[in-house]
């Protein structure tokens, strides 16, 4: 029987870089996929993130605390603005397992272990339309 304690919450945001901000978006990304490795693992959180053109979308998996905490740390984080949490799931399953932050480039090629998967082939594909459209699309 699933008890409380095994609950997952998946969130999925969208958000920006800020216009401020001079560092080249490949440093920029590569700074914060450093801190995601290194922290998420011990949190349990896994996911994925997308980035392009200045914008971001992210899919964040692990307890509900743990994701609601690191989502407010997110929040705050000033190489970024105009967050929106465009989906908020209890779920069963985490889509992305075995990452403690997959990074992808909008236009790169899916690579092969992604499309192993459905569900996460399915999520890329939606993060890719909301980053280009501001929503997460069917
Ligand atoms: C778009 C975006 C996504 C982020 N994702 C994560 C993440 O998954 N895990 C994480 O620990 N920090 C993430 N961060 C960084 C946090 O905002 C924060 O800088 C970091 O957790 C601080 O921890 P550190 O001092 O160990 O680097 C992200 C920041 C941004 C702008």
């Amino acid at each position: 029987m699933m008890t409380i304690d095994q609950r997952l919450h998946r969130v999925v945001y969208a958000s920006r870089i800020r216009d401020e901000e001079t560092t080249p978006e490949e440093d920029l990304v590569a700074r914060i996929v450093d801190s995601a490795r290194r922290n998420n693992p011990r949190r349990g959180v896994t996911g994925v993130l997308v980035h392009g053109n200045r914008a971001f979308a992210q899919v964040l998996e692990g307890r509900p605390l743990v994701v609601r905490g690191l989502l407010a740390v997110i929040q705050r984080d000033p190489r970024h603005t105009d967050m929106r949490v465009v989906k908020l799931d209890v779920v069963e399953e985490r889509i992305f397992p075995n990452w403690s932050m997959a990074l992808l480039r909008d236009l790169d090629e899916v690579p092969v272990e992604f499309a192993a998967g459905n569900a996460s082939l399915l999520m890329l594909m939606r993060l890719r339309t909301l980053l280009h459209t501001g929503e997460l699309g069917a």
